[in-house]
């Protein structure tokens, strides 16, 4: 049987994962994988969660079964960072997801079930598993342009009029803030744009928010979702926590729903929890319970704030660094979040690759929070080394 398969190409941001992994250079920099690094390099372990864990080690009863939509009191105490005041639960049905991918996969899976023939219109550029994940479920993927990247202008006429062209029942995956891989988001006139035609054409947004807090704030970095949230009768969220509570390989997310009446909120709930149990059975625990704790201890709510916060103020001074240093670059300080899409050739990400140890996608995806302050001059001499700074 194994005989009739064909090698299948590696997803490029795990083959710079293990690429960056294997080089011996000791000066190598990763700009790859979109992981959180502080000033020192590092990927710590938040305090708060770290002070979760303690908790739960010592008063954590079971490991038995939450169930296939996971624990409802974590994607509840979530509520309130995501959505406006006055948002009825009721319409908003939760399940936990192993991470945002698994958000985006089982809301995949409830559109396929409900509307086979939706199309998904994808922004381009976008998070390279975004486009296969929405094909592994049978739904045909469309794309908008969103970014020049070249001039690292968003293509906002050319998106509205592209989503012009799409079908009543039709999908827009929008990221929430933060984009990936451009750092280029919409401002609040635009998203009220995007909301107004998609009500006008009969549109379901599904809001990709992976990167909460790491713009400009919590707030701030939902301000986006919660306007099209008000003037769309439904939606879907991806949400995850992987970033914003550094819990990466726990792999800690959820979908959300909203839905126009009780009854499809309770028709949606059930079939996620079909799809669940026969994709994951049930979601992974330690990361949600980790959440849980934090979110029902003020103090530890407080300190994750406070980190959370630490972590988009040394983004933006790395991204003010970049800019300063080099005013081709200067887009680089008014994109928001962990990264910035260069216009590179796939030689030129080679050769900054092999001859200047630095690791980015060959897209020309660079993760600024890998970047030291003290690196800056390094990556802007490599740059103009290889020809690739834009003009
Ligand atoms: C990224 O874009 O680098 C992250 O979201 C990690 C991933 O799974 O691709």
């Amino acid at each position: 049987m194994f005989d009739l398969l064909k090698p299948m190409p590696a997803d490029p941001i795990l083959q710079i994962i293990a690429a960056h992994r294997n080089d011996p250079r000791t000066n190598k920099i990763d700009l790859g994988v979109g992981v959180y690094r502080d000033a020192n390099g590092a990927t710590p372990v938040f305090r708060a969660v770290k002070a979760a864990e303690k908790i739960l080690l010592q008063e954590q009863l079971t490991k038995g079964y939450l169930g296939t939509a996971g624990d409802p009191i974590f994607t509840d105490l979530l509520r309130p960072f995501i959505f406006a005041d006055g948002a009825d639960a009721s319409l908003i049905p939760a399940i936990q997801t192993p991470g945002g991918g698994g958000a985006l996969r089982l809301g995949g899976e409830l559109i396929a079930t409900a509307q086979p023939k939706a199309k998904v219109w994808l922004g381009t550029p976008s998070w390279p598993n975004h486009r296969p994940i929405f094909e592994a479920v049978g739904l045909e993927v469309k794309e908008y342009q969103f970014v020049d990247v070249e001039k690292q202008e968003l293509l906002f006429d050319p998106m509205m009029s592209s989503l012009n062209g799409a079908t009543a029942g039709d999908i827009v995956l929008l990221h929430g803030c933060c984009h990936n891989p451009t750092g280029l988001d919409l401002d609040a006139a635009q998203w009220t744009a995007v909301a107004e035609l998609c009500v006008a054409k009969g549109l379901v947004p599904f809001i990709d928010l992976a990167y909460q807090g790491l713009g400009e704030s919590l707030e701030a970095d939902a301000q986006g979702f919660r306007i099209v949230f008000d003037k769309v009768p439904e939606l879907l969220l991806a949400y995850s926590c992987d970033k914003n509570f550094g819990l990466y390989r726990e792999r800690t997310g959820a979908l959300y729903v909203k839905a126009t009446n009780a009854e499809s909120a309770r028709n949606a709930a059930s079939n996620l929890a079909v799809h669940a149990r026969v994709s994951w059975s049930m979601p992974p625990d330690h990361g949600a319970a980790v959440v849980r704790t934090v979110l029902e201890n003020p103090a530890l709510v407080d300190d994750w704030r406070a980190e959370v916060a630490s972590m988009a103020k040394r983004i933006n001074e790395v991204r003010r660094a970049i800019a300063e240093a080099a005013p081709a670059l200067s887009a680089i300080g008014r994109e928001h979040g962990l990264f910035s899409n260069l216009a590179l050739s796939r030689a030129q990400a080679d050769a900054l690759r092999e001859e200047h140890a630095i690791y980015l996608l060959p897209s020309g995806r660079v993760n600024v929070a890998g970047l030291q302050i003290a690196e800056v001059p390094r990556l802007v001499a490599a740059l103009e080394a290889v020809g690739a700074m834009p003009r």
